[in-house]
Order: structure tokens, then C-alpha cells, then sequence
């Protein structure tokens, strides 16, 4: 009986403790950013201008791409600012201090962009071309492609500093970038909206998980197929 309630109990507790955790990270947020706004709004302008040069070098990437070898390794990019609620919110549950200097020091994602490529390969080509470049700094690399995550999630991430220039300063910057295939982009996108761990039984939600995993391992087998007709046709083509 106490067993079919537990989803319940479950979906309520953690309903609240999101509320909860919101309405902390509300009020600690205003008076955050209240105290220091120009500081804040200053500090987000310097994450938004490295997030526009990164923008910047994959587009000059793209274009020497298409001139170059007449096919075009980028699908599609989408950058993105993490809002102040959620730099407030990830601080908080990594038990950090919320405050400006935290903030530069232990969250790397401020500012992202995230490259999708057509085939596996592309990830990696890519990748080098923007590590080479002598303004990056490669701060960190997480290869969940050679290494996926056990929910199934590929990519190859990148925490990189490209200096930004100010009137009287030249300033690193940290960017995070994700780089994925198509494939990669269309389970992770998925697989992100199914907000089902908390909506099912336990014993239920370990089967969706299989299962999306082994989706992920199917979609990651087609990835490099479809690269191995590719390769197979490129070398036709030679
Ligand atoms: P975050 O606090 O989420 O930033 O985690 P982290 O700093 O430990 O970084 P991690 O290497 O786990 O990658 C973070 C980002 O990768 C997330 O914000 C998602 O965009 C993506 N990601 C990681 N794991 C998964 C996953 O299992 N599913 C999906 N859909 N995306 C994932
Ligand atoms: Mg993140």
C-alpha cells in the first residue's frame, strides 16, 4: 500500500525542495545582485563578449571550411548566458558561497556554445582547430564520447580562456564548449526534455534509463556508420 504512494511522496518532497531551493536562490539572488549590480552586470558583459568571440572563431572556422574542402563540418552552433537565477542555483547546491569571486572561480559554464557536427570525426577535427589557435587555453577536457556518461549522454566538452580586450585590459575569460554530432545533439535534446525520474516508480525509471542509454548506443553505432560511408565515398571521390 505505503509502496504505491511512494511516486507521491516523492514527486511532492522534490517539488518542494526545488520550490524551496528557488525561493532561496529568489531572495539571495536579489540582494546578491542588488549590492553588486554594477560589478555583476559588468562581470556577465565580460562572459557575453568571450561567448561572441568563440561565436566568432567557428564562424571564421565554417567559412574556411566551405572554401577549403567544399563541405561543411558545422551543422549548427547556439550560444547561450546562464541566467543569474541559475548561477545562483548551481552555486547553492554545490554548497558554494554566493558571491562574484565564487562565481569567476568555480563555474566555468557562464558563457557556452555549443557546435553541432555532422559526423564523429568533425567533433574531433574541430576541436584541434580551435585548441591550436594560440589565444585558446585549454583549461579542461571531458571526453564523453570515448566516454559516455552512464545515462548514455555523449559530446566532447571543452572549458577554454580566450582573452577579451577591454579599454585598459586584456582579460581571460572561460567559455564551455560542447561539441556533438547531429545524432549526439538529438538524443541529449530528447532525452533532456523527459523529465521522468521523478514522475515514475523507481523500478520503472531504472528501465527508462536502460533504455534511453541503449538508445544512446544505438544512435552512437549509426553515427559512425554513416562516417564510414562517408569515408568510404570521400575516398571514391580522391
Ligand atoms: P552541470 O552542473 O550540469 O554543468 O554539470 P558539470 O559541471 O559536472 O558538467 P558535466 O560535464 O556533467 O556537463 C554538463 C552539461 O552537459 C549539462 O549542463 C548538460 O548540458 C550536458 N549533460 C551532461 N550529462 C547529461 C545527460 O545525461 N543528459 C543530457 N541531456 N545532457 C547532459
Ligand atoms: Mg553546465
Amino acid at each position: 500500500m505505503a509502496k504505491e504512494f511512494e511516486p507521491i511522496t516523492n514527486l511532492i518532497q522534490s517539488a518542494k525542495i526545488k520550490w524551496l531551493r528557488k525561493a532561496v536562490a529568489d531572495e539571495e539572488l536579489r540582494s546578491i545582485v542588488k549590492e553588486n549590480r554594477e560589478e555583476f552586470d559588468m562581470l556577465m558583459t565580460y562572459y557575453k563578449c568571450a561567448m561572441m568571440e568563440m561565436e566568432t572563431k567557428i564562424k571564421v572556422l565554417r567559412e574556411e571550411f566551405a572554401l577549403e574542402i567544399n563541405r561543411n563540418p558545422i551543422e549548427y552552433y547556439k550560444t547561450r548566458l546562464k541566467t543569474e537565477a541559475s548561477i545562483v542555483e548551481k552555486l547553492q547546491r554545490r554548497g558554494l558561497p554566493v558571491d562574484l569571486k565564487t562565481m569567476e572561480e568555480n563555474l566555468f559554464d557562464i558563457a557556452g556554445i555549443r557546435v553541432v557536427c555532422s559526423y564523429p570525426q568533425d567533433v574531433y577535427t574541430l576541436a584541434e582547430c580551435l585548441i591550436r589557435q594560440d589565444d585558446v587555453k585549454l583549461i579542461e577536457q571531458k571526453d564523453y564520447i570515448k566516454n559516455p556518461k552512464p545515462s548514455g549522454y555523449r559530446s566532447l566538452h571543452l572549458i577554454v580562456e580566450v582573452p577579451i580586450f577591454l579599454r585598459n585590459e586584456k582579460r581571460p575569460v572561460k567559455v564551455e564548449i560542447q561539441l556533438r554530432t547531429i545524432a549526439m545533439d538529438f538524443w541529449a535534446s530528447v532525452e533532456h526534455k523527459l523529465q521522468y525520474k521523478q514522475k515514475v516508480a523507481s523500478e520503472e525509471a531504472e528501465q527508462l534509463a536502460r533504455e534511453l542509454a541503449e538508445c544512446a548506443d544505438m544512435s552512437a553505432s549509426l553515427d559512425y556508420r554513416m562516417q564510414s560511408i562517408r569515408n568510404r565515398i570521400s575516398d571514391i571521390e580522391e
